[in-house]
């Protein structure tokens, strides 16, 4: 009688404990917030996957992109779209485009910035649309804004270019070019942000368009770009402009409803010696990640330009706005082989020279898709659905 009280007794505790961890495995399928939210999914490393990379097919993606549609516009080699991100110690959540459009429901997602969120923006869109028949999605362009619509979800995915987030002389949506003779007025944000309001999620970034020395500064708020501007050193001016950009969030954002992001800087691949070629050399042909510690990329202004970000960031913090910083420096500093290169629509004519030295006129700063980009956007898709804000 003990014996088989004692067998019983084993045998439930035994079932309990089975039970027990059957519904641990259970909880962290469904939870994985749990054991991603102790994760850094910043850093890792990138491994080569081509069954579950590209997430979606270039030609597939209606709408797309001649800035970014690599393929179509030649390149040949297409191991930069077999590329996973493997953060250490855990897994990226896979993109669920039926989720993603529930969750978008009768609301606004924005990218606000560059060519660089632009990308992103495009991404957003190939990895939605697929699940969304042709009727039911549109494209259209008004002003500064580009907006993606998916009628049945009433879900509208839009971009707003504002390379400077306050005003400047680049605010043209198509007409804009990079050159040193770029005035920015550094207090000036309301033109822009009286369009972004009302959206639901925002994904801000900045970096790309800041890159020289000093930027002439304008002051007063007159519209144009004529008048009194004075050269300020390049961070100085950044970090005026980040505190225009935080004041506006503080009065303006709804602490409720609106969720915030910021992209970190993306890494450019301009300078070959940066990972061991002669100089001269740029991203041109380059066909892997860069491998083992990674990328140096980063010039000291850079790191001084992420410090002021991460300050504003946590001003905004201390204001009760929390600013959900993407820090995708590291993983698209391995990512040498993944830029448009030359494979891009041209906006003005390549000259003779310029062909016989592809390198010359090779983008490196931008992004071909599927690729890179498709990343960032899993990693805002971890943050909305795994990690409670
Ligand atoms: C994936 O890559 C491996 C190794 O390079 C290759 O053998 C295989 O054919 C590739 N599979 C696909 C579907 O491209
Ligand atoms: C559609 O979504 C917008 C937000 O993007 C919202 O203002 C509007 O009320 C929604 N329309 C309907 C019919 O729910
Ligand atoms: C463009 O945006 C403005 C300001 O939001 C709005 O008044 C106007 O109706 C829009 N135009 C189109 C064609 O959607
Ligand atoms: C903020 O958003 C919430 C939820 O959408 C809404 O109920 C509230 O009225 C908004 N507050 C302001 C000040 O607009
Ligand atoms: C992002 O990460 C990099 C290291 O990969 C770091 O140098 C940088 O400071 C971080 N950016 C911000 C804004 O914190």
């Amino acid at each position: 009688m003990p014996l088989f009280v004692a067998v019983l007794v084993l045998y439930i505790v035994y079932i309990s404990r089975e039970r027990g961890r059957f519904l641990d495995d259970q909880n962290s399928k469904e939870d994985r917030g749990g054991s991603l939210s102790n994760c850094n999914l910043f850093s890792g490393q990138w491994v080569y996957d081509n069954k579950s990379y590209p997430l979606y097919k270039e030609q597939h993606c209606f709408f797309q992109f001649d800035g970014v549609a690599c393929e179509k516009a030649g390149r040949k080699d297409l191991d930069y779209q077999n590329w996973r991100w493997q953060p250490r110690g855990c897994d990226l959540p896979r993109f669920n485009a039926i989720a993603m459009l529930e969750s978008l429901r009768d609301k606004r997602l924005l990218f606000v910035g560059d060519s660089v969120i632009r990308n992103q923006w495009a991404s957003m869109i190939c990895l939605l649309e697929s699940s969304i028949p042709p009727a039911l999605r549109s494209v259209s362009t008004n002003g500064s804004l580009a907006i993606f619509h998916a009628k049945e979800y009433n879900a509208s995915i839009e971009q707003y270019w504002a390379p400077f987030l306050v005003e400047s002389s680049s605010d043209h949506p198509v007409f804009h070019h990079l050159s040193t003779e770029q005035k920015v007025r550094v207090r000036e944000i309301e033109k822009h942000a009286r369009y972004w309001t009302d959206a639901d999620i925002l994904i801000f970034n900045s970096y790309a368009w800041w890159r020289m020395p000093k930027l002439k500064v304008l002051w007063g708020s007159s519209d144009g770009t004529a008048g009194i501007y004075q050269e300020v050193d390049m961070v100085r001016a950044y970090e005026m402009a980040l505190k225009t950009w935080l004041d506006w969030l503080d009065v303006h954002a709804n602490r409720t409803r609106t969720k915030l992001y910021f992209v970190s800087m993306s890494q450019t691949h301009e300078r070959g010696e940066k990972w061991g070629r002669t100089s001269g050399k740029n991203c041109y042909n380059e066909k892997e990640p860069i491998s083992g510690e990674g990328y140096r990329g980063s010039s000291e202004s850079d790191l001084e330009m992420a410090r002021a970000l991460g300050a504003a960031i946590d001003e905004l913090g201390r204001r009760g706005l929390k600013v959900q910083l993407l820090n995708i420096t590291e993983l698209s500093g391995y990512r040498k082989d993944a830029h448009t290169s030359i494979y891009k629509k041209q906006w003005k004519r390549v000259t003779s020279e310029e062909l016989a030295n592809p390198s010359s006129y090779a983008d490196c700063v931008n992004w071909c898709i599927p690729g890179v980009p498709d990343i960032w956007n899993e990693l805002l898709y971890a943050y909305i659905f795994y990690f409670s804000q």
